[in-house]
């Protein structure tokens, strides 16, 4: 080794011990005659103390030490005279006998320290510069906790980790593929795994019973804060299970999680169904960290004259509880907000409940005081609450207030980063419509089982089908999602010729499915989990990117090794492009 100790690791035990330390320079500082360097390495800093009166050419040498050049050095652990409290070797420096440049470093493009001055573009660019900053770091060391704990759960309880292939079949469902050519097969192409859902299934036939595996998977769709192209799932499957098995399980892994790597004691995960979680929060992953419920106000306020109103399929208001004191700028501002062309409302109707009881309205015109009291008896609004309305097509409309609701609940400090509420989300329907290409949509994926009790609307009302599918969501994120699988051959044929697939189509994407599902198919189930997400949650990020070590940025670039980008000319020939 070329050290006896690292950067995070001396102590005032260690005092008077002669030891060689390695690291980046990240700072050095004079005060006359004593020179002064902060080493860093991976566990933490060590200051180094140079002092001209007892060593004038390893002080002379360590001036002209530029930032990040990497040092062995060898000393002895003194106390320091002024301590620092907020490092965890503040109690002791290092008198340093020896400087041993091991090489050299260009001037950093940021300063690597917890606050930088780099923008987000130069430290993607410098992103292996970026992630020697202890709080990125840290945040890699926080996502290797948690496959850790994963891995080590999921083993006691009988899983096991199988790897499925990363090049196969492109098929039409789900988000959009990224394909890859095939030299051996020209004119022919692989596809990423947007996730291992058939593999799993496959190896379930094949008696496999408990698996799981924390894989890459790939999908070719627009980027958010919470959306890779190639992201990381844990992905589970079980055999001869039931639904309720799966939450269970499941439930138990997301708290042991939380108790080893947050030490929080999660509460049991509440059940909402779909159908309730759209109605009264507009979005089937609610935010549960805070309340604030859509409160339907069409029987109370329609046929008073209103036209806006009146002209609505739905009316929907919401109480921000101890809100009334929004000023004039607060509440336009709101209002612009609700406006943007990605939420789309129209306006937005407000009512304060003033300190004595009495209302103020933006449509008094239309409804009086006891009018309005009805709308606050309704919402549960008492003094000191605003009620705000906006009306529209029912389900826009349920849209724009999830995202007012949600707006609001950062305005009033209840999304707090440090609370979790987790819960279960149930009962999705099997399809919905897509009134663009005028067909049927599996909700979750075309292997997800319908409940036994609605199959009757299947050939009648299929939007009435309620899947065993669920999909676990933390303080407004969807962490996971699964589902019970159709385990039938005639009713997986049946799924497909729902979703528009002629008998060939199927064949031709799924038939090693359905075949497979011949030869003795158990019940199974599974779900998957969004592992950056999970460890965006436990880090208190809204960014996934922060947890990703080498991360795309929002148009799919990888701007450090620069890709995606063009190939030569041979290689087109040889792949046939
Ligand atoms: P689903 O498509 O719901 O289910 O994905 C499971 C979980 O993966 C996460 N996720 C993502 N994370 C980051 N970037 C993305 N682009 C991205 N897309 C999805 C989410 C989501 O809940 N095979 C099924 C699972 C099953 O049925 O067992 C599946 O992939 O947290």
């Amino acid at each position: 080794m070329l050290r006896t100790h690292t950067c995070g690791e001396l102590r005032i035990t260690d005092v008077g011990k002669e030891i060689v330390l390695c690291g980046w320079l990240q700072k050095s500082r004079d005060i006359g005659t004593i020179g002064f360097i902060d080493l860093r390495d991976r566990y933490g800093i060590t200051q180094l103390s140079f002092d001209e009166h007892k060593n004038k050419d390893v002080f002379n040498q360590a001036r002209i030490l530029g930032r990040e050049f990497v040092l062995q050095i060898s000393g002895t652990v003194v106390e320091r005279t002024a301590k620092n409290a907020n490092m965890a070797t503040g109690d002791i420096e290092i008198q340093v006998a020896s400087v041993e440049i091991l090489n050299e470093s260009k001037t950093p493009p940021f300063t690597i320290e917890e606050d930088t001055d780099g923008g987000d573009e130069l430290r993607m660019k410098f992103r292996y510069l970026d992630l020697r900053r202890a709080n990125v770091r840290k945040n890699l060391e926080l996502r290797h906790k948690v496959s850790k704990f994963t891995r080590q759960f999921l083993d006691a309880q009988n899983f096991i980790e199988v790897e499925t292939p990363m090049l196969i079949k492109s098929t039409p469902e789900g988000a959009r593929d990224f394909i890859v050519p095939s030299r051996l097969n020209e004119g022919e192409w692989y596809a990423l795994p947007q996730s291992p859902q058939t593999f799993k299934q496959l190896l379930m036939v094949s008696g496999f019973d408990r698996y799981y595996q924390i894989v890459k998977c790939f999908r070719d769709e627009d980027l958010r804060a919470d959306r890779q192209p190639e992201f990381t799932q844990i992905d589970c499957e079980m055999s001869f299970v039931e639904q309720e098995d799966i939450l269970n399980t499941f439930e138990a892994l997301i708290k042991s999680l939380f108790k080893e790597v947050k030490n929080i004691t999660l509460d049991p995960l509440p059940r909402m169904s779909y159908d309730h979680a759209m109605k009264y929060y507009g979005c089937d992953k609610p935010d549960t960290r805070f309340d604030m419920p859509f409160v339907y106000l069409d029987d109370l306020a329609k046929g008073k004259g209103f036209e806006l109103f009146d002209s609505s399929e739905s009316i929907i208001a919401i109480n921000a509880k101890g809100a009334a004191n929004y000023t004039r700028k607060q509440l336009d501002e709101l209002t612009a907000f609700v406006k943007k062309p990605q939420i789309g409302a129209k306006g937005l109707i407000y009512c304060r409940v003033a300190d004595d009881g009495t209302f103020k309205s933006s449509v008094d015109k239309f409804y009086d005081q006891a009018d309005l009291q009805k709308w606050a008896d309704a919402c549960g609004a008492q003094t000191n609450d605003l009620i705000l309305v906006l009306c529209g097509e029912l389900n826009q409309t349920r849209k724009q207030m999830s995202e007012l609701r949600l707006e609001l609940g950062k305005q009033l400090g209840l999304r707090n980063a440090d609370t979790y509420k987790a819960l279960w989300v149930i009962d999705f329907p099997l399809v919905e419509y897509d009134e663009a290409n005028k067909r049927w949509h599996a909700m979750h994926h075309p292997f997800t089982s319908p409940k036994p009790e609605d199959l009757k609307y299947m050939s009648t009302e299929p939007q009435r089908i309620r899947a065993n599918a669920y999909d676990m969501v933390i303080n407004g994120v969807e962490v996971g999602g699964g589902s019970i699988r159709i385990h039938n051959k005639d009713l997986q044929k049946q799924m497909f010729t729902l979703l528009g697939f002629s008998d060939e189509q199927a064949q031709n994407q799924f038939g090693f499915l359905m075949n497979a599902f011949e030869y003795g198919a158990p019940p199974h189930g599974g779900i998957a989990f969004g592992f950056d997400r999970l460890c965006s949650l436990f880090g208190g990020s809204e960014t996934i990117r922060d947890y990703i070590a080498f991360p795309k940025n929002n148009m799919g670039r990888d701007v450090m090794i620069d890709a995606p980008s063009a190939i030569s000319d041979e290689q087109r020939l040889e792949l046939g492009l």
